[in-house]
């Protein structure tokens, strides 16, 4: 029995900082800083695994050289691969970064999925306590997924990235959204989904759909609301290095104390010290968090828990 089954892939991340200004048209831009580290889903696997989930993962790997790095993370980390799926073609799934201190832009490429998916192939082995799916998908494949994760009484938690805008009045994305127990979108994702401009607005609107949904706000920390209560709690104060998988680790951290039962005030906290911390390295892993690191933090950036929330 896992705690989660983890659903989709890595990306190689290839991160540029230090930059003068964003690229432009027909000039060279320099970056003082290069580091390439995995994204997406490994931020998931790996924030989890040090925190002590027990993580059934399933992706797909290609036999090209990004899916040939990302393995070599994989196994750095420790993470189990029964449930990887290796193809004898390319499988490349790459994103160029271009981050700044608070925010950063990306360029993008995915290879087409292939058609038998390691996800589908898990879905009837895997017996966890939640299925944690890293992006915003609706639409056939969720909709034929949905009855047997149902029927495996696994919890639906699902974060907000998405690559394009997307609104609660497409049906195919309002039916997903009903599937969710945990619904994790950062603000613009909020925003975009919700048509509203508020946060507070955006996640009542959204909990129409969705029992708990959880907004996540760069520095300025998270909110959540369960149909009852509006939970706000501030960010950890950091100076960050790069931003980039700060979401996934956010969204890792809040799912690791919602698994052990905790009250969401503290997964909030949970989440805002994984994210925040995880700006102070490249990439949303190099910093090493695990128990006693959010121990560590807790004490130091949210020493009572309760009178943090509400001072806000
Ligand atoms: N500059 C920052 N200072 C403190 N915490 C941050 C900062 N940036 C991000 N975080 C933490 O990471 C979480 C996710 O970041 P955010 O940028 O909102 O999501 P995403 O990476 O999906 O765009 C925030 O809710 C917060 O907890
Ligand atoms: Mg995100």
């Amino acid at each position: 029995m896992y705690d989660i089954f983890l659903v989709g892939n890595a990306t190689m991340d290839l991160i540029f900082s230090g930059l003068p200004r964003m690229p432009i048209l027909g000039e060279d831009t320099f970056a003082d800083k290069f580091e390439y580290t995995p994204g997406e889903a490994f931020i998931n696997a790996v924030t989890m695994h040090r925190l002590g989930l027990k993580v059934a993962w399933a992706a797909d790997f290609g036999n090209d050289l990004f899916s040939n790095l990302i393995l070599v993370e994989v196994r750095k980390a420790g993470l189990s691969e029964a449930y990887f799926i290796h193809h004898d073609h390319p499988f490349r799934r790459v994103s160029v970064s271009a981050s700044f201190q608070d925010d950063r832009g990306f360029l993008t490429h995915y290879d087409l999925e292939p058609p038998l998916s390691a996800t589908l192939k898990a879905l009837p082995c895997v017996e966890a306590k939640a299925i944690f799916i890293p992006g915003l998908i609706h639409g056939l494949i969720l909709d034929a997924a949905v009855p047997i994760v149902k029927m495996k009484k696994m919890q639906i938690l699902m974060d907000g990235n998405c690559p394009k805008e997307f609104s609660h009045e497409s049906n195919s994305i309002s039916r997903a959204l009903k599937q969710v127990d945990v619904f994790l979108p950062n603000a613009k994702e909020a925003r975009s989904l919700s048509g509203y401009e508020n946060l507070e607005d955006a996640a009542r609107k959204l909990s129409e759909f969705c029992p708990l949904v959880v907004l996540k706000d760069g520095e300025k920390g998270a909110l959540a609301y369960d149909r009852e209560t509006m939970y706000h709690l501030p960010g950890i104060t950091v100076n960050p290095l790069d931003t980039t998988g700060a979401g996934d680790c956010f969204s890792s951290g809040f799912v690791k104390a919602w698994i052990d039962g905790k009250p969401i005030r503290e997964c909030l906290a949970w989440g805002n010290i994984c994210g925040g911390l995880s700006t102070l390295g490249f990439g949303g892993t190099t910093f090493f968090i695990d128990e006693q690191v959010i121990k560590v933090n807790m004490a130091k950036h949210y020493p009572n828990i309760e009178i943090s929330s509400l001072m806000m």
